[in-house]
C-alpha cells in the first residue's frame, strides 16, 4: 500500500512518520509545496521540535517515509491519501475571524482530482467545519473522470509537545465515513493501517458528520475547562482563595476529573480558538444564535484573562511600567514545542509595550526573529528586546512574568536574579509553576494566577 501526505506540518509530519514506524511494508509519501520545509524534514535539524520526533523520523526516513515537494508524483503513486494542509481562520469576506478558511483544502481537492489515474481514499486529516467532507467529495464527482473517490474523515487529538506519546498509544482513533459498501469498505482500509499498533477497541467508527464535528466539540470542552478555571481564578484573587487548591478539591471527584483544570494566563495553540470560532460560526449559520453565544464565551473569556494579566503586571508596578524592563520568560503557547500560534505571550508583550515598558523575552525554543515576528507583524519597536537566557532577561528588570511552563523556569537560581533586579523585585507567574512561599522568603513580591 502507498500512502501520501499532502502537508507537512505540525500534524501531518509526525502523524506520518509513526505510521511508517509501525507499519513498515507501507510506503509512506509526505508532501509540501513549502520547499524549505521538506528541506528541513530531509536534514538533521527537524522543522518542528517534539520530545522523541527525531528519532522516530531517523528510524523510518530513506526506509518507508519520504519527504518531499512532488504533490504530484506523490497524489499519483498513492492508494489513500491524507489531507493535512492548514486551515485557518478567515482573514476577509464573509465569516472573517471566525468561519475556517478552505482555500487550501479546495486547491488540494482539485489537484487531486485532476491528477489522479485510479481510484483513491481520501482522509481529511486537517480540523475543518462539519459537511467540508461534502466540498471535497463535490470537487472530486466534479473533475473525476470516472475514477472512484471515497472520502473519510480522521481528526488528529494529538496535543503539541506530547505528539510522539500521543500518535504511539491514542486514547481513540476516530473514522468517519460513508455508510454505502464504498464508504465501509475505505473505513476499514484506514482501521487496518492503524491497527498495526492501536488496539482495535480504541478505533471508532462513525458517520462522516459526527466525526467532523467531534474534534471541534472535543476542543471546545477542553478550552471550556480552562476558561472556567481561568474565570474562578479572578475570582480567587478577589477573595484569597486559592485556585490551585479550588482545581484540586473539585478534580478530586471523578465525575469532573483533574486534568485540564490548570489555571493560566491564558490557553493558545493553533486549534482551541480557531476551531471554537468554527463551531460558533456553524451554530450562527444554522441558526442557533443561543448554542453560539455559549462557546464565544469561552473564548472571550480567555481573551480577557490575557489581558487581565498584563494589566495586573501594570497595576501592580505602581500604575506604570513606561520605560522599566519587563522580563518575558517563555514565549511558545505552551512548554516543550517551538510553536508560538495565538501563545498567550504575543498578547501579553503588545500590552506591555503599548504601556511603553521594555519587554526582553526569553525562550528556549523560539527564534528571536519568530517572537519578534508574532509581536510586531511587519512592524518594529526598539523596545522589545530578546534575550539569550533568563538570566540575561532578568538582568535590572523590575519584573520577571513566566508566561510558558518551561521546566527549566523551575531550577533557576532565584537569589542571583533577585541580586541583579531593582527593589522591590516583583515575579508575575503566569503559569503558577514556582513555589511562591520560597519567593517571597528570597524578598520577592511574588504572585500567581488565582493566588
Ligand atoms: C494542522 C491541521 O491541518 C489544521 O487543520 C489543524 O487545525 C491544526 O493542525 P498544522 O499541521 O499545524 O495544521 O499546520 P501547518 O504546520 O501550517 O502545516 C500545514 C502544511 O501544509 C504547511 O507546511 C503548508 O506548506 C502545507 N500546505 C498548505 C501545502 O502543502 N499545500 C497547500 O495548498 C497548503
Ligand atoms: C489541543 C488538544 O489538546 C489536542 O487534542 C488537539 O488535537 C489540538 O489542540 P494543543 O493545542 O497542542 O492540543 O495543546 P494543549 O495541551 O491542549 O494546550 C492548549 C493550551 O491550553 C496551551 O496554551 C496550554 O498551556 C493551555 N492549558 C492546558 C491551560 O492553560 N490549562 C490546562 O489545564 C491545560
Amino acid at each position: 500500500m502507498k500512502i501520501c501526505c499532502i502537508g507537512a506540518g505540525y500534524v501531518g509530519g509526525p502523524t506520518m512518520a509513526m505510521i511508517a514506524r509501525q507499519a513498515p511494508e507501507i510506503d509512506v509519501q509526505v508532501v509540501d509545496m513549502n520547499a524549505a520545509r521538506i528541506a528541513a524534514w530531509n536534514s538533521d535539524s527537524l522543522p518542528i521540535y517534539e520530545p522523541g520526533l527525531e528519532r522516530l523520523v531517523r528510524e523510518a526516513r530513506g526506509r518507508n517515509l519520504h519527504f518531499s515537494t512532488d504533490v504530484v508524483g506523490g497524489i499519483k503513486a498513492a492508494d489513500v491519501i491524507f489531507v493535512a494542509v492548514s486551515t485557518p481562520t478567515k482573514t476577509y469576506g464573509v465569516g472573517a475571524g471566525r468561519a475556517a478558511d478552505l482555500r487550501f483544502v479546495e486547491s488540494v481537492a482539485r489537484t487531486i482530482a485532476e491528477h489522479a489515474a485510479g481510484p483513491k481514499i481520501i482522509v481529511e486529516k486537517s480540523t475543518i467545519p462539519v459537511k467540508t467532507a461534502e466540498t471535497i467529495k463535490d470537487i472530486l464527482a466534479a473533475n473525476s473522470r470516472g475514477h472512484q473517490f471515497e472520502v473519510l474523515s480522521n481528526p488528529e487529538f494529538l496535543a503539541e509537545g506530547t505528539a510522539v506519546t500521543d500518535l504511539e498509544a491514542p486514547e481513540r482513533v476516530l473514522i468517519g465515513g460513508e455508510r454505502t459498501p464504498g464508504g465501509q469498505a475505505a473505513i476499514q482500509t484506514l482501521v487496518d493501517v492503524y491497527a498495526h499498533w492501536v488496539p482495535r477497541e480504541r478505533i471508532i467508527t462513525t458517520n462522516l458528520w459526527s466525526s467532523e464535528l467531534s474534534k471541534l466539540v472535543a476542543n471546545a470542552f477542553l478550552a471550556q475547562r480552562i476558561s472556567s478555571i481561568n474565570s474562578v481564578s479572578a475570582l480567587c484573587e478577589a477573595t484569597g482563595a486559592d485556585v490551585d487548591e479550588v482545581a484540586n478539591a473539585i478534580g478530586r471527584d471523578s465525575r469532573i476529573g483533574p486534568k485540564f483544570l490548570k489555571a493560566s494566563v491564558g490557553f493558545g495553540g493553533s486549534c482551541f480558538q480557531k476551531d471554537i470560532l468554527n463551531l460558533v460560526y456553524l451554530c450562527e449559520h444554522f441558526g442557533l444564535p443561543e448554542v453560539a453565544a455559549y462557546w464565544e464565551g469561552v473564548v472571550q473569556m480567555n481573551d480577557w484573562q490575557k489581558r487581565r494579566f498584563a494589566a495586573r503586571i501594570v497595576r501592580t508596578l505602581f500604575n506604570t511600567v513606561a520605560g522599566k524592563r519587563i522580563a518575558i520568560l517563555g514565549f511558545a503557547f505552551k512548554k516543550d514545542t517551538n510553536d508560538t500560534r495565538e501563545s498567550p505571550a504575543i498578547s501579553v508583550c503588545r500590552d506591555l509595550l503599548a504601556e511603553q515598558a521594555q519587554v526582553v523575552v526569553y525562550d528556549p525554543k523560539v527564534p528571536a526573529a519568530e517572537i519578534r515576528q508574532e509581536v510586531l507583524g511587519k512592524g518594529e519597536d526598539g523596545r522589545l528586546l530578546v534575550a539569550a537566557s533568563a538570566y540575561e532577561a532578568a538582568r535590572g528588570a523590575h519584573a520577571l512574568a513566566i508566561v510558558t511552563e518551561w521546566d527549566e523556569f523551575k531550577t533557576l537560581d532565584f537569589s542571583r536574579i533577585f541580586e541583579g533586579m531593582p527593589q522591590p523585585a516583583f515575579i508575575f507567574d503566569g503559569r503558577n509553576l514556582l513555589d511562591l512561599a520560597k519567593l517571597r522568603a528570597l524578598g520577592f513580591r511574588a504572585m500567581g494566577i488565582g493566588k
